[in-house]
Formats: structure tokens, sequence, C-alpha cells
């Protein structure tokens, strides 16, 4: 070919690119026709090819022309693209966003019954100024026992299978010894609860071998056994939200004197109908114990008891739990079966 018919086809391409990419509005088309007029079989390099038979002064006109065209051609492909990405961001700017529209739900959990509970039951006393106290779940023989004036060989041992985990180290039964580790740590007066997970050997269908309690201790002067039947009374009706009452029944715990078994009229049938399986019939269903401080206990922590007098108190959260809601088995309690613990 001539070099004029090199020319003349060298600007026959670069209209033809020009023409070519105008409809085109993907990156993707734009560059593959790139390739195909730039790309190494392209378009523009056949007829580079060719040059390589010319005179040289011929050559440089051609070379020059050849050069102008792939400007043009890189030239064209970034306004296209340019223009391309300008239509994107302007319809992002303009689109519409319906924001009447409801958003997205997500599934949301929610507590545990037991921690529901157990929430319920400590800010009913923090209402009435009791602080939350906490104790370790691995108890000293002497935290659990000894200093709530049950030794070593003390006949009431017997009342609580305890799990040992060392010569004088239990899983604590029940979280009485929090009464004496914050007797050991604060001054007269105190008020405290404390809930909080306990250990006994026991296992049916109402009992599991770890369980909840919460504790209660209060001590001050000139404490009286009524400021201890007011608060319970005050507890129970706020927890059940019902005018219930409870009674008092004498009983032996080694730490406190008197000591009471605590009854609560049954929230379910309240008169112990023949047929009610929460009470069995008798109207009242046990929630725990209580009782004024036995002397004994502070001599333990190194209160004076002449000056300081005080009530304590412990009930099962779980107890509660399963009387407000109508649950039969405590196991359920502790499973971790949604089915079941979705309906809380
Ligand atoms: N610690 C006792 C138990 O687990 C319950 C108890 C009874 C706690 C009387 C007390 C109390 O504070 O005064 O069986």
């Amino acid at each position: 070919m001539s070099p004029q018919a090199l020319i003349d086809r060298l600007d026959s391409l670069e209209k033809a690119f020009a023409d070519e990419i105008a409809p085109l509005s993907s990156e993707q088309d734009i560059r593959a026709a790139q390739a195909r007029f730039l790309g190494k079989k392209g378009a523009v390099s056949e007829v580079m090819k060719q040059m390589g038979k010319l005179a040289p002064e011929d050559r440089k006109a051609v070379g020059q022309v050849a050069n102008r065209v792939k400007a043009s051609v890189e030239g064209e492909v970034a306004r296209k693209l340019g223009e391309l990405d300008e239509a994107a961001r302007a319809a992002d700017l303009s689109r519409e966003v319906d924001v009447t529209l409801p958003g997205r739900a997500r599934p949301r959990g929610h507590d545990h019954l037991l921690s529901q509970v157990r929430r319920d039951c400590v800010a009913i006393f923090t209402e009435l100024g009791f602080d939350v106290a906490e104790g370790p779940q691995v108890e000293t023989d002497w935290h659990n026992f000894e200093a709530l004036g049950t030794g070593k060989d003390h006949p009431a041992r017997d009342m609580q299978d305890t799990f040992y985990v060392g010569p004088d180290l239990v899983l604590r039964t029940h979280t009485s010894p929090v009464q004496i580790r914050t007797m050991l740590a604060e001054a007269p007066p105190i008020k405290i609860v404390a809930p909080g997970v306990v250990y006994r050997r026991d296992d049916d269908a109402t009992h599991s071998p770890m369980f909840t309690q919460l504790e209660g201790l209060l001590v001050d002067r000139e404490v009286r056994f009524s400021d201890l039947k007011g608060v319970l009374v005050h507890f129970v009706r706020r927890f059940f939200g019902q005018e219930l009452d409870i009674r008092l029944r004498p009983s032996y715990f080694p730490f406190v004197e008197p000591g009471a078994e605590v009854d609560m009229q049954c929230a379910f049938c309240r008169r112990g109908d023949s047929g009610c399986r929460v009470c069995k019939g008798t109207g009242w269903v046990e929630i725990g114990g209580a009782g004024m401080v036995d002397p004994v206990v502070f001599e333990h922590v190194g209160y004076d008891p002449e000056a300081w007098t005080g009530f304590a108190f412990g009930m099962g959260p779980d107890r509660m739990a399963m009387l407000r809601h109508g649950v039969g088995d405590i196991k359920l309690l502790y499973d971790a079966d949604l089915r079941f613990l979705r309906q809380f």
C-alpha cells in the first residue's frame, strides 16, 4: 500500500472508532473496542505492521499519523469512561430513597427466664436501699459452714449434700457465706442481697445439682423480727403483683436464732383448692428460710453481738420463676431448650 493509502486508512479508522464507541455504555464494551483497534492484532496495529516496507521519509509521515490516531483513540476511551463514571454518580445521587419504608427487622433475643427473675428480685430490694454483694462459687469450708455456726461435727452439716473440691474447699451449698464475706469486709450497718448459683448433690424433678439462691442480710441497731417479716411480705407482693400473705414457721438454721421457714400464699389458687398442683391443696408454698442473725455469727466476723442485731433470709429464685410462670420441672430452667425459653 502507498503511504497515502495507509494515512487514509488510519484516518478512516479514527472515525470508525469514534462511531463504534459512541453508543457503548459499559466499561467492558469500551475496553473491547479499544482492543479491536489498538490491541496486538487490532486494526491500527495491522496498519502499522505495513510501515516496515515504506521508505524512511514516508515511514515518518505515516508514523506521525499513526501516533495521532492512537492518541485520539486513547483519548476517546478516557473521555467515554469519564462520562460513564459521571452518569453513574449522577444516577446514584438522584436515586429516590423512600424513608417511610419499614427497616429490616433483625431477630432479637432476650434474657433467660432466670436472669429476668433474678433482675426483678434484685430490683425490689435495691428499691428498698439494699446493695448487691457477690462471693466465690468455690468457697472455703470456713466461710460456707464454720463461720455460719456449722462446725465440722455439727449435725446440721447433713442438711446439705456437699460437693467437696478439696479437703477444705467446697462448691458453696448456699449463698449464706456471702453474709460472712460482706461482714468481714465492711463495718455495720449492712444492707445487702446476694444472688448467685449454689451446688448440692441433689437431682430430681424439683432439685437440680446447680440452682440459684438470693441471700439477704440486714445488720443495724435494734433490728426486729417484724422488720424481717415486713421486708419479706413487701417482696412477695411486689414480685407476684398480688396481695399475698406470708407465714413464718419456726425452723432451725445454725446461723439464725430464732429461725423460720418462709411460706407464701399459693399464687395460683390462693386458698388451697384441693386440686392445686402447686401447693398440693395446702394454700401455702415454701420459698426460703430466714431468721435473726445468731450472735455466734457476729462473733466470727468480729462484730459486737451486744451492739448489733440483724436479720437474714435465703430464697430460691428458681422457685420464684416456677411459681410465677407455672413451670413444673426445674430442669427446664437449665436445659437451654429454646422452644421453652422463647415463651418468656
Ligand atoms: N442458707 C439456707 C439454705 O440454703 C437458707 C437460709 C435460711 C438462708 C435461713 C438464710 C437464713 O439467710 O436466715 O438452706
